[in-house]
């Protein structure tokens, strides 16, 4: 297992070749099996199919994940219950936290409602594992006695926009995420020189910021053309990460007495 590199290939085979209990954190972005066009695969599954998929990458990336360590999978809501279910139940993973990643544009329907989230499961294997709350907090909306003043932990609904289309930081790749919701997961649940992993890795964001924060990476996207975007996106110098929670700007209010 080589760090700050890429591998192209499928991940549950890469990750076969990683030893045990070698991983600090695990962010995991895999498709859908909602029928983007990701190039070379078809994310377009029976969903008894993509239950077998994402059993066997789980496997691998739980097996590879050090017993303190964290995973945090991105999932929409199709399957999102049956994830849930499957990591907790059939994994044994303890259960940390249900995250909505709030978008606030997007495609709008006639007949329903508009979707404007995706989820984020976020698991331990045990209950020795990094939080580092003071990395990440955002300041508190009111000046009071009770608050700490450092500022108040995020909670577990985080509104990011998309990286719009016409951004400078938009790659060409159908999914990409903002930097800032992997920044907050990479602050809060590793620390400096830990090991980052992603196993469907896309334009390459999360190592991206795994690296612009100090921290070792590994992805692993079965796309080719996606590896070379990658590595293109890494020979960047780090910037300002590309979308911020907009709760970062406010001011605590000084109540009333
Ligand atoms: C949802 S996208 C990840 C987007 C990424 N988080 C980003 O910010 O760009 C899922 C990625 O998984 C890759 N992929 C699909 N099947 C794979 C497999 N079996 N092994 C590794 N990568 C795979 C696709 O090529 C695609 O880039």
């Amino acid at each position: 297992m080589e760090l700050n590199r890429f591998y192209c290939g499928d991940a549950i085979k890469i990750m076969q070749t990683f030893s045990d209990n070698a991983i600090h954190l695990i962010c995991a972005d895999p498709p859908y099996n909602l029928g983007k066009d990701y190039g070379n695969t078809i994310d377009r599954k029976e969903w008894s199919a993509y239950e077998t998929f994402t059993r066997d990458w789980l496997t691998q990336a739980i097996r590879v994940l050090r017993n303190d360590g964290t995973l945090y999978v991105f999932m929409g809501v199709r399957f999102i219950a049956r994830l849930y279910a499957i990591l907790e139940n059939d994994f044994g993973l303890l259960f940390n936290g249900w995250i909505t990643w709030h978008y606030t544009q997007g495609m709008g329907r006639i007949k329903g409602y508009s979707p404007r989230h995706e989820d984020v499961l976020y698991f331990t294997k045990s209950k020795d594992f990094t939080f580092n709350l003071d990395d990440i907090r955002i300041p508190q909306k009111y000046y009071r006695e009770r608050n700490n003043m450092d500022g108040a932990n995020p909670g577990d609904v985080w509104q990011f926009s998309h990286v719009h289309y016409s951004s400078k930081e938009r790659e060409e790749h159908p999914t990409q995420k903002p930097e800032a919701v992997l920044e907050r997961m990479i602050r809060a649940s590793s620390n400096p020189g830990d090991i980052v992993l992603d196993p469907f890795v896309g334009s390459g964001t999360t190592c991206k910021v795994a690296r612009d924060l100090g921290r070792r990476w590994i992805g692993i996207d079965v796309n080719p053309d996606y590896i070379a975007m990658s590595e293109r996106r890494m020979a960047q110098t780090a910037t300002l990460f590309d979308s911020f929670d907009p709760r970062l700007k406010r001011t605590p209010l000084d109540l009333p007495r």
